[in-house]
């Protein structure tokens, strides 16, 4: 038994079954024994692997990306760049790099990291090098001043609340201890309807997942960004359009695991709401959703393979794989989608436009 599944145990027999959210806060968070509190999981060593770890490409797109779009802002002289989870910064180390075909940017640019892992935190210094940077544990903390944040898979790591609608009632899904182990039960009926409103008529053994922490996250950006100035890029997994169903899923050592196995031990995430954080993040105005695969051939990641290709023959098979797995339907390209939150007077932002050309 893990050290905090003996803990979860203990808080079930004294206090009650948890709720989803509380399991999966402990499981990633606990400061003790949480997933991300220990180790870093990312990498072929690690559980799992994410589109800045495949290929520095995908960096240097939303390094270019960042720059435009400060460039939309009217170029500030000193503006917040934001990273959310940066893992180990090989993102931010891409991004930067690239930028510096325009030198302003980089002079402008203030590093703030929001990120609770120790662990992670020593990978970022190492590497970013000598480069000023601000950590913090949350986003609340980065000062007021025009800002871009840059979030990829982050949101995927935020505690979500399950429902289940069952005779027509909508319960909350708790976990509780069956027999010695972690099992899904249905709670007590919730008064009325859900909370934060039904996607739609749901049939019996309906599914809603709702995460309130990625709801204030993205509130909190939306003000920022209005009051500021400035745009978020948030890059993860999940459907265009809220829906039901239940996404919990689990990784460890690069495959699917048990979710309610071994908590602390594998990465536990679920599917992005996209539609919610479009909604949450008023009045900023939400750019895409955009599939990841389309946002990044528009940006020019085929032109970057050639590019690195031509550069590196010997290395030209690995990152033709790379780009195929960043943008192929099959792989990242579909499941991944992008969505922008921006001041409402900044214009299309760049990729993000949809098929018709509106944002
Ligand atoms: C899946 S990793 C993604 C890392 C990186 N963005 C990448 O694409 O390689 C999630 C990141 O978010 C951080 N993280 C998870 N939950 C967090 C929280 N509640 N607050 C701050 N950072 C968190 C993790 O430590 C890690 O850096």
């Amino acid at each position: 038994m893990t050290p905090l599944a003996a803990l979860l145990r203990e808080r079930i027999r004294t206090k009650g079954p948890i709720s989803v959210a509380e399991y999966m806060a402990t499981a990633l968070g606990d400061p003790d024994h949480g997933y991300y509190r220990k180790k870093d999981p990312l990498g072929a060593a690690g559980d799992f692997i994410t589109a800045p770890e495949i290929s520095q490409m995908f960096g240097e797109i939303v390094g270019l990306w960042c720059v435009a779009t400060w460039q939309t802002m009217g170029a500030p002289r000193r503006f917040n760049l934001v990273e959310l989870g940066p893992g180990r910064g090989t993102l931010m180390a891409d991004l930067l790099r690239a930028a510096r075909l325009v030198p302003e940017f980089e002079r402008a640019a203030r590093l703030h990291l929001v990120e609770t892992s120790p662990a992670l935190r020593k990978a970022q210094r190492k590497t970013l090098g000598e480069r000023r940077v601000r950590w913090h544990d949350e986003f609340a903390q980065v000062p007021r001043a025009p800002t871009l944040v840059v979030a990829n898979e982050f949101f995927d790591a935020l505690p979500i609340r399950q429902f289940i609608f069952l005779d027509g009632i909508w319960r909350e899904r708790l976990i509780d201890c069956v027999q010695d182990e972690f099992a899904l039960v249905a709670g007590p009926p919730l008064l009325g309807d859900l909370p934060w409103g039904c996607h739609g008529a749901a049939t019996d053994g309906a599914i809603a997942e709702v995460c309130p922490a990625a709801r204030s996250l993205a509130a909190a950006i939306g003000q920022l960004v209005t009051q500021n100035g400035g745009a978020a890029l948030i890059i993860d997994y999940g459907p265009t359009r809220s829906g039901y169903g239940d996404s919990l899923q689990a990784v460890r050592g690069h495959r699917y695991h048990p979710p309610l196995a071994d908590p602390g031990e594998a990465d536990l995430t679920a599917h992005v709401d996209f539609q919610a954080l479009a909604e949450a993040a008023a009045p900023a105005v939400a750019h895409g959703p955009v599939a990841q695969g389309l946002w990044l051939r528009r940006l020019g990641i085929e032109m970057r393979a050639a590019a690195l290709a031509q550069a590196n023959p010997s290395k030209a098979g690995e990152v033709a794989l790379a780009c195929r797995r960043l943008i192929a339907p099959s792989e990242m390209g579909t499941l991944f989608k992008v969505l922008a939150i921006a001041a409402p007077n900044l214009p299309t932002l760049p990729g993000i436009a949809d098929e018709e050309g509106r944002r």
